[in-house]
């Protein structure tokens, strides 16, 4: 065990030093620290409750290859199409070989997963881009499963500590013989207001998604792209943030919250609609109401801006009450409690953001160009999803990729001692003006994700993604003064994140001149893979590279 360094600041609870960190408590992270604490001691590092995260609110399920009719191969194709020619093949090809195992993994942790009446096999659904049923599920309440059955599993773990409502705010980033290297954490407990300094012979950042810096989104609050925002200033290189998705289907009430509807829904048959009843979806590609998200999201769009309505229809009242209830539990009583019964009314809907297929750019193992750093799950950019995600392989993906780069954690981690940092240094100065001046926090990320939404969304243009470009870029600079001159708060350290995300969005949709995937723009609005089939690299340093696809 290392000896604690003289200016750490360590709380209560958190001890100096942990041979395992990792920040997030979705589903990339406590499946790994399953693994890792079998060989040394683990901290998870999360910022709500345990639970608290995208994995939590997943409906429609996991991805893989569970029956005789279908093949790897099928899976393979279906993720390599949506992706629109920048998957990783090679990538994409061992996560989905890995997916019997992945559930497999799954079930032997806990988690129970819906099976049929016949005859007890697991049962599968299908969504928008799949040629096949491949979609394990618990009802439409797979992700609350999961993360129940995984914290369970952590809990009983001797080497596993879960420390919730903590903030990761930086990493411990160094130069050590020629090589970036990363000594683990600076967190903050707002309870106390202790800022920490932990450090790590391993750090995972498996933080999940950005969702939050738009207006209308499907993740919860704490999806502010902390985990990006934080390896991209430690120097690591992100790549395909102008991959953006946005889901197509969320309940569309005034002054109601947000809520998914799942795309299981369309695979059981759920139908959509316009005002007048026309069913659009035929209108735009073969495969209607399932065709691959971006599709849908962009049909719904123009089908908005062409009527002037607020809301398109999903129509699931051919499919029997009894059969909805059962296979949609969860929908239909947040639709009922919003003043929609499923079985009777259409449901009014519209897009939001929902996933960020761009991320921390990472090999096969989790391994980022940081030494000692891994990153997984949404936070990550493996090459699995491309310039677009098929649905529910981002569930299979985390996984995957959480017990390989696990394995390939243990064997850095035996392989000998962590080099010191040469200083530690909280990331803040400590200047403790109180924060009386909340109203610009609450004020700029209002405006953020507004500015996101109406110029950085589903469909874009040059002119405003400059617009956006300008003003979030002002709002960026407001963000990091006011995180630098007051003391530290959840709400300024995620805006500082949330606008830095928000940069590195808008500058990889302004490079990309096609339409591609989840970036389309009317001023360029073909494929051209002669001159784009490439993914964008940026890192601090100002670089933005473009790197050849292979796929
Ligand atoms: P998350 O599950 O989001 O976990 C991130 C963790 O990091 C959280 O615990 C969070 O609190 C913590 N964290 C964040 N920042 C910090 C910080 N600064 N300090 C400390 N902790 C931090 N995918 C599918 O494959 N199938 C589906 O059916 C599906 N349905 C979905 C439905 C909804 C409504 C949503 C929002 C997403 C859905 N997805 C689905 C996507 C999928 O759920 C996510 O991509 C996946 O769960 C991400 O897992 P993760 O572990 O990477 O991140
Ligand atoms: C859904 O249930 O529609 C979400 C699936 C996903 O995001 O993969």
């Amino acid at each position: 065990m290392k000896a604690p360094l003289t200016d750490c600041l360590v709380g209560n609870d958190m001890k100096s030093y942990y041979d395992f960190i990792i920040i997030g408590s979705g589903v990339a992270g406590l499946s790994y620290a399953l693994k890792v604490a079998e060989f040394g001691s683990t901290a998870v590092i999360t910022k709500k409750t345990e639970t608290e995260s995208n994995t939590n609110y997943a409906q429609g399920g996991i991805a893989s290859v569970m029956s005789p009719d279908d093949s790897f191969d099928n899976h393979l194709k279906d993720t390599l199409d949506v992706g629109s020619g920048l998957c990783r093949p090679e990538v994409v090809e061992t996560i989905i070989k890995a997916g019997p195992k992945c559930i497999q993994r799954l079930m032997d942790i806990g988690v129970e997963f819906t099976r049929t009446a016949e005859n007890n096999e697991l049962s599968l659904g299908r969504e928008g881009g799949h040629s096949y049923k491949r979609v394990v599920h618990a009802a439409d309440l797979t992700g609350r499963e999961i993360e129940r059955a995984l914290v369970a599993a952590c809990h009983n773990h001797k080497n596993i500590e879960i420390f919730s409502n903590h903030i990761a705010v930086d990493l411990i980033a160094f130069d050590f013989e020629g090589r970036r290297m990363c000594g683990g954490v600076y967190a903050f407990n707002p309870q106390n207001q202790d800022k920490l300094t932990v450090r790590a012979g391993i750090t995972l950042i498996a933080a999940g998604g950005v969702g939050q810096v738009y207006r209308h989104t499907t993740n919860p609050r704490i999806a502010t792209g902390d985990g990006l925002a934080m390896a991209f200033r430690a120097g690591a290189d992100v790549a395909n943030m102008e991959f953006v998705q946005f889901h197509p289907t969320t309940l569309s009430l005034v002054g109601k919250k947000t809520f998914l509807i799942s795309e299981a829904v369309r695979g059981e048959g759920g139908i959509l609609r316009i005002k007048n009843g026309e069913a659009f979806m035929e209108r735009y590609h073969p495969m209607k109401d399932l065709a691959p998200r971006d599709v849908v999201a962009r049909a719904i769009d123009a089908e908005l801006k062409n009527s002037g309505d607020d809301t398109v229809f999903l129509d699931i009242r051919h499919i029997s009450a009894e059969f909805i209830k059962t296979r949609f539990p969860n929908i239909y009583i947040n639709c009922l409690e919003a003043g929609i019964d499923i079985t009777r009314d259409l449901i009014p809907v519209v897009p939001a953001a929902h996933y960020m297929c761009g991320g921390v750019v990472s090999d096969i193992n989790g391994r980022t160009g940081i030494d000692r750093l891994y990153v997984c799950g949404e936070t990550a950019c493996t090459g699995m999803h491309g310039a677009n995600r098929l649905a529910s392989n981002s569930l299979l993906e985390a996984v995957a990729i959480a017990e390989i780069a696990a394995d390939d954690a243990i064997k850095k981690f035996k392989s000998g001692e962590p080099p010191e940092p040469p200083e530690v240094k909280f990331p803040h100065p400590g200047k403790t003006n109180m924060p009386r001046e909340r109203v610009i926090v609450i004020h700029n990320r209002r405006e953020l994700k507004r500015l996101m939404w109406d110029g950085v969304g589903i469909v874009r243009t040059s002119y405003r993604l400059e617009d956006a470009a300008e003003k979030i870029e002002l709002i960026r600079h407001s963000a990091e003064r006011y995180y630098l001159t007051h003391s530290l708060s959840y709400p300024s350290i995620e805006l500082r994140n949330m606008a830095a995300i928000a940069c590195l969005i808008i500058e990889a949709a302004s490079m990309r001149k096609e339409s591609r995937g989840l970036h389309y723009t009317l001023d360029y609005p073909d494929r051209d893979d002669a001159n784009w089939k490439k993914e964008m690299v940026m890192n601090l340093k100002g670089n933005c590279q473009w790197h050849d696809s292979m796929s």
